[in-house]
C-alpha cells in the first residue's frame, strides 16, 4: 500500500536535539516523512515574517521546535527565541491546523524530587532569562490550547546527553571540564540526584506523539531516564573512564563555591567598566543546581502508549560511546590536548600531516587527485 509522504518542519536542526531528530527521520523514514530543517539564517524565530512566509510556502503536516537561544543570552534574545518565536510558530501551526511539538526544559521546574508535569516555577522577574522564557512559552502554549484549540505537545527535557553537541553545553560542558582537567575538585554535595534525558530516544517519542494526537494532544510530558543519577558518582565514573587524576574526591561546600562565583561577578563587572566584554561562564550560572537535587517523574509517559525503544540505556551505558565521540572531536578541534597522543597513534594520515607534510602532499598528488571512477560509472 502506498503511504502518502508527510512533510515536517523542524526549527533548530543544527542543534543537539534538532540534529538528532533530523537524523532519525532521514535514516528511518526517508520515504514517509520529508523533514525540512531550515537554518536560523533562512528562518529566524526572531523574525515573524520569516516564520509565516516559510510555513505558508511549505504547508507542512507538523512543526517541531527544538531551537533555543544560547544559555547566556540577554533578555531580548532569550525572549524572542525562547518565547515569542515559539508562540508565533504555534500560531502558524494552529492556523494551518497541524500539530506543534515544543521542546521545553526542567529549567521551568523548581528543585525537588519526583517532580510531575503539573509542577512548575512561579513566573517572576527574578528568574534567569532562560528559565523565564521557557516557562512563559509553556504557559502561553497551555493558554492557546485552552482558548484557541491549539494541538500541541510539550516535552520537558532534563539534563540531555547525546552526540553532536557542537556548542558544548549542559552535561557536555561538565564532561569537557573533566576531560580538560579543569575541574580540580567536586562542586556538588554527596547524593545530589538529577534526571537525565537521552537525546537519541527523543525522536522515537516525537514520532509516536505525532501518530497518536488524540492521546498526546494538549499534554506536557517529562522525558527522562527512569532512574535519577548522583552527580558525584557520574563525575567520578567519567574520571575513571578517562584515567585522570582530577577531580579529587573533595566536596566543595556551596557557601565556598558561591563566594567564588560572587568574587568572579565583581571582577567581571570591573572588566566591563573598562570596556572589556566579559560574562559569567554559563556553567557558573547553574552552580546552584549542582548542589540541589532535581528529579522528574517519568510516570505519566510510562503509563502512556509510548514504549521505550531502549529501556536499558542510561547515561552510564552510553558513556563509552560518548567518550570516544567527544574526545576524538575535541582533540581534532584542538580544544583539549590531553588525548592527542593516544588518539593520533593509529591514524597514519594525521601523523603524516603533523610530522611529514611533504610525504603526504606527494602521496596525494600521486594517487589522491584523479577522477573518481565509481562516480563516473553512475
Ligand atoms: N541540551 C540540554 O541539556 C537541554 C536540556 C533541557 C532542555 N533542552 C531544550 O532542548 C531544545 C534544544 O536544545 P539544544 O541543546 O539542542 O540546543 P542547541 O544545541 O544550542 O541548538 C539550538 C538550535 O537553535 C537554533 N536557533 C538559535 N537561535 C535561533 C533563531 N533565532 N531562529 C531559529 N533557530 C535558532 C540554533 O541554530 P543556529 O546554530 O543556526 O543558531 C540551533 O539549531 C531547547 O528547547 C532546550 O531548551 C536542552
Amino acid at each position: 500500500m502506498m503511504v502518502e509522504k508527510k512533510t515536517g518542519v523542524l526549527i533548530g536542526g543544527s542543534g543537539l536535539i534538532g540534529g538528532t531528530i533530523v537524523n532519525f527521520y532521514k535514516t528511518n523514514y526517508p520515504n514517509i516523512i520529508d523533514i525540512r530543517a531550515p537554518s536560523s539564517k533562512k528562518v529566524s524565530l526572531r523574525e515573524e515574517a520569516d516564520i509565516h512566509g516559510y510555513l505558508a510556502d511549505v504547508k507542512p503536516d507538523f512543526v517541531i521546535n527544538a531551537a533555543m537561544a544560547s544559555l547566556g543570552s540577554d533578555s531580548q534574545l532569550a525572549c524572542e527565541v525562547n518565547y515569542l518565536g515559539p508562540i508565533n510558530l504555534a500560531r502558524c501551526a494552529n492556523t494551518l491546523g497541524i500539530p506543534y511539538i515544543h521542546i521545553s526544559s526542567a529549567a521551568t521546574l523548581p528543585a525537588g524530587l519526583n517532580l510531575g508535569e503539573e509542577d512548575s516555577l512561579a513566573l517572576s522577574p527574578r528568574l534567569n532569562n532562560y528559565a523565564k522564557s521557557k516557562l512563559m512559552a509553556e504557559l502561553t502554549l497551555r493558554y492557546m490550547a485552552e482558548k484557541e484549540g491549539l494541538d500541541y505537545s510539550c516535552i520537558r527535557l532534563a539534563i540531555v546527553y547525546g552526540a553532536h553537541d557542537h556548542k558544548i553545553q549542559g552535561f557536555h560542558r561538565m564532561f569537557f571540564s573533566i576531560a580538560d582537567e579543569s575541574m580540580p575538585v567536586l562542586f556538588t554535595r554527596k547524593n545530589t540526584l538529577h534526571s537525565y534525558s537521552n537525546a537519541q530516544k527523543l525522536p522515537f517519542l516525537i514520532h509516536h506523539m505525532l501518530k497518536n494526537r488524540a492521546e498526546f494532544g494538549g499534554g506536557t510530558y517529562n522525558f527522562v531516564d527512569k532512574n535519577p543519577v548522583d552527580l558525584a558518582t557520574l563525575i567520578l565514573t567519567i574520571k575513571s573512564y578517562l584515567q585522570l587524576s582530577l577531580p579529587k574526591e573533595i566536596y566543595i561546600p556551596y557557601w565556598l563555591a558561591n563566594s567564588g562565583r560572587k568574587g568572579m561577578e565583581i571582577l567581571l563587572r570591573l572588566l566591563r567598566k573598562i570596556g572589556l566584554k566579559a560574562t559569567l561562564p554559563p556553567e557558573l550560572m547553574f552552580l546552584d543546581s549542582f548542589y540541589r537535587p532535581q528529579t522528574l517523574s517519568p510516570k505519566k509517559l510510562m503509563e502512556s502508549s509510548f514504549i521505550d525503544p531502549l529501556p536499558d540505556e542510561t547515561i552510564f551505558t552510553r558513556l563509552p560511546e560518548l567518550v570516544i565521540y567527544y574526545l576524538t572531536r575535541w582533540s581534532h578541534e584542538n580544544q583539549i590536548t590531553t588525548f592527542n597522543e593516544t588518539i593520533g597513534k593509529e591514524n597514519k594520515v594525521a601523523k603524516a600531516f603533523i610530522y611529514n607534510p611533504e610525504f603526504l602532499i606527494d602521496s596525494i598528488h600521486t594517487s589522491g587527485t584523479n577522477l573518481i571512477s565509481e562516480m563516473q560509472k553512475k
